[in-house]
C-alpha cells in the first residue's frame, strides 16, 4: 500500500527520496511523487506509474533541497492519475502533505473548507488534511479546540489543530514554506518510524527506507506526532502532551532487503527458507530436554491449556497458515479450534466465551482486517495473541503477547517464508500443548526431532526448482489449475492456488481433494492441470483414487509425492519428490514446490513478480 520517506538533513533531499520510494516499490503502488524545500518555496514533482517513470520527470537534485516529503501512493480515493498522486498542496501553496491511511470525514469536511474558500485541485481524502492545515495556518487560532499554547510556532499548533477535526487512519509527513528547517510526522492507524542518524532524519512508514540512512529508530504510537529540525526532535500527542520515546536498533540490515543475486525477492526468499525456519526455531527447540520454548507467551501456555476454544484470525497466505494451526492444535491438543478470515470475523458479532483464546497471524503486523479482528476480540474480553513477523508492529503492539517469527524482513508481495514459518510456529505450540494436554512425551519428542530436520528437508526439495520450472513451462499456456490435497495439505492446496492467482494471473482453485466430485469435477477438460498433494498419510489411497478420477477425464496431474513411492509414477504426468516426514509436519515441505511452480509460471508468463497488479504488500485499508 502506500509508502511515506522524508528527510531533514545537509544532504540533497531528492535522491535520498527517490531512493527511499524505490525501498518501498515492493509495498504496491501506482503513482509517487516528492515535494522538496530549499528556502521558502515548496517544488512538487509527481506522476502517475512507477518511481522510474517520476525519475524521468524529476528536474536536476538541486544541493540546496535539504527537506522533503516523498510518496508511492496505492489509490483508494480517486484515479491513479498524476492530479491524485501524493504529495498534495494546501489551497494557500504553503503546506504539502503525503498521507498514509484514510480519512471516513472527508466528504463533509471538503464541504465545509469549499464553504469557508478552500479550492480542490483532486479527488482524495489526502487533499482535505492539506487545506485543513491550510486552514488553520491562515486563520490562526480560532479560540475553540486546541488552542495555541505560549511559545508553540504556528506550523505545529495547525496541524494540531487540523489532525483533531479527522476521523480515521493516517500516517503523515507535512512540510510549511514558512518553516524550511521542520518536518512533522503523525501517526494514527498507519505506522510511521523516525530513523535518527548523524545530524540527519528519515522519517518512513517502513523501516526499509531507513537502514541505508541509519538503525537507530523511534516508533511512534498512534496519536502521536514529531516535531523535527536540525536542532533535534521532539515527539507530542496529538493533544499536545509531550511523550518521551526510546531509540530503538532496527532489527534488519541493508542486505536482507537486496536481491544478493537473485532475479527476485520471491525467489530469494523461497530460497530463504531453510535458514529463516532454523532462526525461527532455533532457540525455541531444547534437543536435550525436548521442549519447546515460546518465550513470548509463556505466562500464558497454562491459560492456553485449560482453554475451551482457541479462535485464530488472519487473511490470505496467514488464514492458510491459521487453518494448518486449527488442524494442529486439535490433533496434537484436543482443543477446540475455529479460523475466522479477520474480515468476516471483526463484522460478524463472533461469540466469545469466558476463556478462549484468540490468536492473530500477521506477517506484515499491518493488516487492517485483522488488526480491527484483535481490537475486536479484545473488546470482547479474550485474551490476544499474537503471531507476526514485524517487529514493534501495530498487531505486535496490540496483542497481549505474542511470538515473532524471526524471518527477516519480506519484500515479495507473495508471502513464502513468512506462511512456513507461521506454521512452525503453531506447530511448536501446538506440539507444546499437545505434550501437556494429551499427546506423550515421547510422541512429542519424535515431533521435536523431526522438525529439526525440516531445515534440511527444504533444501532438498529446493534443489527441484529446475525440473518444477520445466513443470510450468510445459502447461504455461493452460489458464486453469486445480489444486488439491487432503488432511493438513489441504491449506497447502489453497496456498499453492492462492499463490498461482496473485502472481501469475492464472485462474487457481484450491479444494480438499475429496469435494472435487461435488462440483468442480465439471471443470476439468482435456489437459487442464490438476496439482495434487499426494504424500504418504492416512488418506493417501483416497486421494490416488482422486487422482484417478481426474485422468478419466483428461486432466494432467502434477503429483507430489514421498520419496520412494514408487506406486505415484504411474498415476503422475509430472512428479515432485517430497522428503518422508509425519503427515502433520508436510505442510512446511509441500508449500515449497507450489511456491516454485507459481514463481516460474508467472516469470515465464513475463510478469513483475514483486510487483503483481493491483496487489500491496500490506493492505492496511478495508
Ligand atoms: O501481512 P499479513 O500476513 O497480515 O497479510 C495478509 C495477506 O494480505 C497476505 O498474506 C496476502 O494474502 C499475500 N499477498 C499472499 O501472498
Amino acid at each position: 500500500m502506500c509508502g511515506i520517506v522524508a528527510y531533514l538533513g545537509g544532504k540533497a533531499v531528492q535522491p535520498i527520496l527517490v531512493e527511499g520510494l524505490k525501498r518501498l516499490e515492493y509495498r504496491g503502488y501506482d503513482s509517487a511523487g516528492v515535494a522538496l524545500l530549499g528556502g521558502k518555496a515548496i517544488r512538487i514533482q509527481k506522476t502517475s506509474g512507477r518511481i522510474s517513470t517520476l525519475e524521468k520527470i524529476l528536474d536536476e537534485p538541486k544541493t540546496e533541497e535539504t527537506l522533503g516529503i516523498g510518496h508511492t501512493r496505492w489509490a483508494t480515493h480517486g484515479q491513479p492519475n498524476t492530479t491524485n498522486a501524493h504529495p498534495h498542496l494546501d489551497y494557500t501553496g504553503k503546506i504539502a502533505v503525503v498521507h498514509n491511511g484514510i480519512i471516513e470525514n472527508y466528504g463533509t469536511l471538503k464541504k465545509w473548507l469549499q464553504n469557508e474558500g478552500a479550492e480542490f485541485a483532486s479527488e482524495t481524502d489526502t487533499e482535505v488534511i492539506a487545506n485543513l492545515i491550510g486552514y488553520f495556518y491562515a486563520n490562526g487560532d480560532d479560540g475553540k479546540e486546541r488552542k495555541r499554547t505560549d511559545g508553540q510556532n504556528k506550523f505545529e499548533w495547525a496541524v494540531q489543530r487540523g489532525l483533531g477535526e479527522l476521523h480515521g487512519t493516517y500516517g503523515l509527513a507535512i512540510v510549511c514554506s514558512d518553516f524550511p528547517d521542520m518536518l512533522i510526522g503523525a501517526k494514527k492507524g498507519s505506522p510511521l518510524i523516525l530513523g535518527v542518524g548523524d545530524n540527519e532524519y528519515i522519517l518512513a512508514s517502513d523501516a526499509a527506507a531507513i537502514v541505508e540512512h541509519t538503525t537507530q529508530a523511534v516508533y511512534l504510537a498512534d496519536n502521536e506526532m514529531v516535531t523535527i529540525s536540525s536542532k533535534g526532535f521532539h515527539t507530542k500527542t496529538i493533544d499536545n502532551i509531550t511523550v518521551s520515546k526510546d531509540l530503538k536498533q532496527i532489527e534488519f540490515s541493508l542486505e536482507q532487503i537486496e536481491l544478493g543475486g537473485f532475479q527476485h525477492h520471491m525467489l530469494k526468499e523461497i530460497f530463504e527458507q531453510p535458514k529463516s525456519l532454523s532462526t525461527c526455531m532455533g532457540g525455541r527447540i531444547d534437543r536435550q530436554n525436548n521442549r519447546i520454548k515460546l518465550g513470548g507467551i509463556d505466562s500464558y501456555l497454562r491459560e492456553l491449556t485449560r482453554t475451551k476454544r482457541l479462535i485464530i484470525t488472519a487473511c490470505g497466505t496467514a488464514w492458510h497458515a491459521s487453518l494448518v494451526g486449527e488442524f494442529l492444535f486439535e490433533q496434537l491438543a484436543r482443543i477446540p479450534t475455529e479460523t475466522e478470515y479477520a474480515s468476516e470475523f471483526r463484522y460478524r458479532n463472533p461469540i466469545i466465551e469466558d476463556g478462549t483464546v484468540v490468536i492473530s497471524i500477521s506477517q506484515s503486523g499491518e493488516t487492517a482486517d485483522t488488526l480491527a479482528a484483535v481490537e475486536q476480540a479484545k473488546e470482547r474480553g479474550a485474551n490476544v495473541l499474537g503471531i507476526v513477523n514485524v517487529v514493534g508492529s501495530s498487531i505486535a503492539r496490540a496483542t497481549d503477547a505474542g511470538v515473532y517469527l524471526h524471518v527477516g524482513p519480506e519484500i515479495g508481495v507473495a508471502s513464502t517464508k513468512a506462511f512456513t514459518a507461521q506454521v512452525a510456529v503453531l506447530t511448536m505450540l501446538a506440539i507444546e500443548l499437545g505434550r501437556r494436554k494429551h499427546i506423550s512425551d515421547s510422541e512429542a519428542s519424535r515431533y521435536i526431532e523431526e522438525l529439526s530436520m525440516i531445515p534440511d528437508k527444504v533444501s532438498r526439495i529446493l534443489g527441484q526448482s529446475d525440473s518444477i520450472r520445466e513443470i510450468a513451462s510445459a502447461n504455461i499456456d493452460k489458464n486453469n489449475w486445480l489444486f488439491l490435497g487432503r488432511g493438513f495439505n489441504y491449506p497447502v492446496a489453497l496456498e499453492g492456488a492462492l499463490k498461482l492467482k496473485e502472481i501469475s494471473y492464472i485462474h487457481a482453485e484450491g479444494l480438499p481433494a475429496a469435494e472435487m466430485k461435488h462440483g468442480p469435477i465439471a471443470l476439468i477438460v482435456d489437459g487442464m492441470p490438476a496439482v495434487f498433494i499426494a504424500t504418504t498419510g492416512p488418506q493417501y489411497d483416497k486421494i490416488v483414487g482422486n487422482i484417478e478420477e481426474v485422468r478419466a477425464r483428461g486432466g494432467k496431474t502434477i503429483v507430489l509425492a514421498t520419496e520412494g513411492d514408487e506406486n505415484i509414477t504411474k498415476h503422475a504426468d509430472h512428479l515432485i519428490t517430497i522428503p518422508d516426514v509425519p503427515e502433520l509436519l508436510q505442510p512446511m515441505l509441500t508449500v515449497v514446490p507450489l511456491q516454485l511452480l507459481a514463481y516460474h509460471a508467472a516469470v515465464l508468463r513475463g510478469h513483475d513478480v514483486d510487483k503483481p497488479r493491483n496487489l500491496a504488500k500490506s493492505v492496511t485499508v478495508e
